[in-house]
C-alpha cells in the first residue's frame, strides 16, 4: 500500500488527505448502525492516513456525528490531526436554528469546534434569506466554534451571493455530486472553485457503488436498499454505466487496481481541487479507498475513460411504472 497523499484545504494551509471519507453510511439509510462497525471503519481510515472526514446533522439524525466523534476520540486522533466537515440542512438555515443546531452537533461530535461547517442544501422550501444564514454561520466563525465555511449542493448564483455577505469568514469548500457518470459540476462549480482556491468535496464519487463492479445489470440493489430508486441503478441507465465499469475493470487490471480505485483516481486527476469523499461500510472498503491515491493513471487511460463517460447520459426522468398508464 503506497503512503497516503496529502493536499491543502482551500487556501488555509490545513493538510488533508487526497481522498477523504464520507460517513452518511452510519445511518438507517445505509445500515451501519452498530457503533463497533463504524469504529472499525474510522480506525482503519486513520491507520491508512485518511484525516478528512465528512458528516452531516441529518445522517441518522445525529448517529453519524456521534459515531464519528466517539471513534476518533477512542482511536486517539489528536484534534489538530483531523479535519472534519459537518452540514446544516436547508430547513435549519435561519439564525436561531443555525446556532442551536451547531451547538448540538458539537456535543454529538464531542468537539469544541468543527473545522468546516457547510449549508447542506439551499433553504428551498422555507425562503430563509441567503444573508441570514451567511451571517449566522459567520458568527460561529467569529466565536471560534467553526473554522471555515462551505456550501453543498448550491448553484453558482447562490454561492456567489453567499460569499458576498461574508466579511471575515472564508468559503473554503464546495461539496458537489461528482463522479464519472455525473459530471455536471464541471460546468460551473469546479471552475469557480479552481479560480478561487476552494476545495471541492466530491460526493457519491463512486456513484453510490455503481462504479465498483459489485452491481451488474442482473444484480441491481434490492427494493429495501436506499439505491434501488436512484436513477443510476435504473436499468435504462445502468446498462450504459455497466459498459464503463467493464472498462474500469480492464484498465484497473493493468495497474493492479480495482474499478473503484480507478474511478476515484480519475476524479483526482480531473482537478487538483477535487477531493473525493467516498463512503465505506467496512474496513476492507476503506483499504480500497486509500489505495485509490498515491499513483496516477496514464494520460491515455484517463482520456479513454473521459471519452466513454462523456458518452453516458444519465436520464433522471425515469419511472418505475414502465407500462402505459391509461
Ligand atoms: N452533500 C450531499 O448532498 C451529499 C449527498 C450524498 C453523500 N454525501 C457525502 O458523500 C459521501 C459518499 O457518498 P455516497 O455514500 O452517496 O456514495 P459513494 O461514496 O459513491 O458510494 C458509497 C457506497 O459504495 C460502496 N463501496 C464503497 N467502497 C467500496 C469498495 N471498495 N468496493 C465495493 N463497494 C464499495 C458501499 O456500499 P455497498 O457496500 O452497500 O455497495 C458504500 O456505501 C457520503 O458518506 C456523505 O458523507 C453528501
Amino acid at each position: 500500500m503506497p503512503d497516503m497523499e496529502y493536499t491543502t484545504l482551500g487556501k488555509t494551509g490545513l493538510k488533508i488527505s487526497r481522498v477523504g471519507l464520507g460517513t452518511w453510511q452510519f445511518s438507517h439509510d445505509w445500515g451501519v448502525l452498530e457503533y463497533e462497525k463504524a469504529k472499525n471503519v474510522i480506525s482503519r481510515a486513520l491507520e491508512l492516513g485518511i484525516n478528512f472526514f465528512d458528516t452531516a446533522m441529518v445522517y441518522g439524525m445525529g448517529i453519524s456525528e456521534r459515531f464519528l466523534g466517539k471513534a476518533l476520540k477512542e482511536a486517539g486522533a489528536s484534534r489538530d490531526s483531523v479535519v472534519i466537515s459537518t452540514k446544516i440542512p436547508g430547513q435549519f438555515l435561519n439564525r436561531d436554528d443555525v446556532l442551536r443546531s451547531v451547538e448540538k452537533s458539537l456535543k454529538l461530535l464531542g468537539l469544541d469546534y468543527v473545522d468546516i461547517l457547510l449549508a447542506h442544501w439551499p433553504p428551498c422550501w422555507h425562503n430563509f434569506p441567503t444573508r441570514e444564514y451567511a451571517k449566522a454561520m459567520e458568527q460561529l466563525v467569529k466565536m471560534g466554534k467553526v473554522s471555515y465555511l462551505g456550501l453543498s449542493d448550491f448553484p453558482l448564483e447562490l454561492v456567489e451571493s453567499f460569499a458576498s455577505y461574508l466579511s471575515v469568514a472564508e468559503l473554503v469548500v464546495l461539496q458537489v455530486r461528482y463522479n464519472l457518470v455525473e459530471r455536471w459540476a464541471e460546468e460551473e462549480l469546479i471552475p469557480y472553485a479552481e479560480k478561487h482556491g476552494i476545495t471541492v468535496q466530491a460526493w457519491s464519487p463512486i456513484a453510490k457503488g455503481a462504479l465498483t463492479g459489485k452491481y451488474t445489470p442482473d444484480n441491481l440493489p434490492k427494493f429495501e436498499d436506499i439505491r434501488a430508486q436512484d436513477p443510476i441503478f435504473h436499468p435504462k441507465n445502468f446498462t450504459q454505466v455497466w459498459e464503463l465499469v467493464k472498462k474500469l475493470n480492464e484498465i484497473g487490471s493493468k495497474y493492479g487496481k480495482k474499478p473503484v480505485q480507478v474511478a476515484l483516481n480519475w476524479l483526482i486527476m480531473a482537478s487538483p481541487r477535487v477531493v473525493p469523499i467516498p463512503g465505506a461500510k467496512t474496513p476492507d472498503q476503506v483499504v480500497d479507498i486509500a489505495g485509490s491515491v498515491g499513483w496516477r493513471l496514464s494520460f491515455e487511460d484517463w482520456r479513454l475513460l473521459d471519452e466513454i463517460s462523456r458518452g453516458i447520459r444519465i436520464q433522471y426522468s425515469v419511472y418505475y411504472v414502465e407500462k402505459e398508464v391509461s
